[in-house]
């Protein structure tokens, strides 16, 4: 398995990457976030442990989380490249992530960093709208579905995620300033860390990180 971590604010434009890089890529996307989420709704015990950390605006324990991802990616193809959006987001979680692709001789190919001013990230998560059925993502104004409100994929009304409440927002903003720092030291360290301009249209992101990921 190659497992490209990206990293980035909340609201720096990892998700909506992630997305279209699984489709150009054929790789798997998966989002800690969406699993989480997907955690709370079936009310499963890490979902009603996870809930109100996430309603804070808190991070979710390293252990809980750890453990929600790793059984994901042993549920898929033990080969491929999966794009890891939203873990790790402390060192705690990347030597957790790096002892569990250990396993199966796997290992982080590199870690993208997707740099964003605080101004834009504060702008796209006012204006992301959300499908709460199948989890597709929009902007009210830069991506915007083509009937207002309503998922184009699957017709269903669309949502602001209760996290992006303003209050919300400046906590996550907050947690992910103080923890990032580290986080991009141990890749650096490694070796492994690639920083990348997040702004701009989302055409103009994923070209950026489909020429960092080239061979
Ligand atoms: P999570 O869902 O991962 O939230 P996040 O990291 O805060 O990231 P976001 O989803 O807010 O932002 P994004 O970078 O993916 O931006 P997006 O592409 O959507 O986590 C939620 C919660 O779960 C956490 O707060 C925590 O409680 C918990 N959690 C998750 N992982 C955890 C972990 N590892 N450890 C502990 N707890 C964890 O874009 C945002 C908006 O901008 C959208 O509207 C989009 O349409 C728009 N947009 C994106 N790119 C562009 C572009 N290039 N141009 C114009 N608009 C754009």
């Amino acid at each position: 398995m190659r497992v490209v971590v990206l990293l980035g604010a909340p609201g720096s434009g990892k998700g909506t990457a992630a997305v279209r890089l699984a489709a150009l890529r054929q790789a798997r996307h998966v989002s800690s976030g969406d699993l989480l989420r997907a955690a709370v709704r079936a009310g499963d015990v890490a979902g009603l442990e996870a809930d109100g950390y996430m309603q804070r605006g808190e991070l979710v324990p390293d252990d809980l989380v750890a453990g929600v991802v790793a059984r994901h990616l042993r549920l898929g193809a033990p080969a491929g490249e999966v794009l890891l959006d939203g873990f790790p987001r402390d060192v705690r979680q990347a030597e957790l992530l790096a002892t569990e692709l250990e396993r199966t001789q796997s290992r982080v190919h590199l870690a993208i960093m997707l740099d964003a001013p605080p101004e834009l990230l504060i702008e796209r998560l006012g204006g992301r709208r959300v499908c709460p059925r199948c989890a597709a993502g929009y902007h009210a104004r830069a991506m915007p579905p083509a009937v207002a409100d309503i998922c184009d994929r699957c017709g269903t009304g669309l949502i602001v995620r209760d996290d992006d409440r303003p209050e919300t927002v400046r906590r996550r903003l907050a947690i992910f300033n103080e923890k990032n720092g580290p986080l991009l030291a141990w890749y650096d360290a490694r070796h492994l860390l690639r920083r990348i301009d997040g702004a701009g249209t989302a055409d103009e992101v994923v070209a950026r990180i489909s020429e960092a990921l080239a061979p």
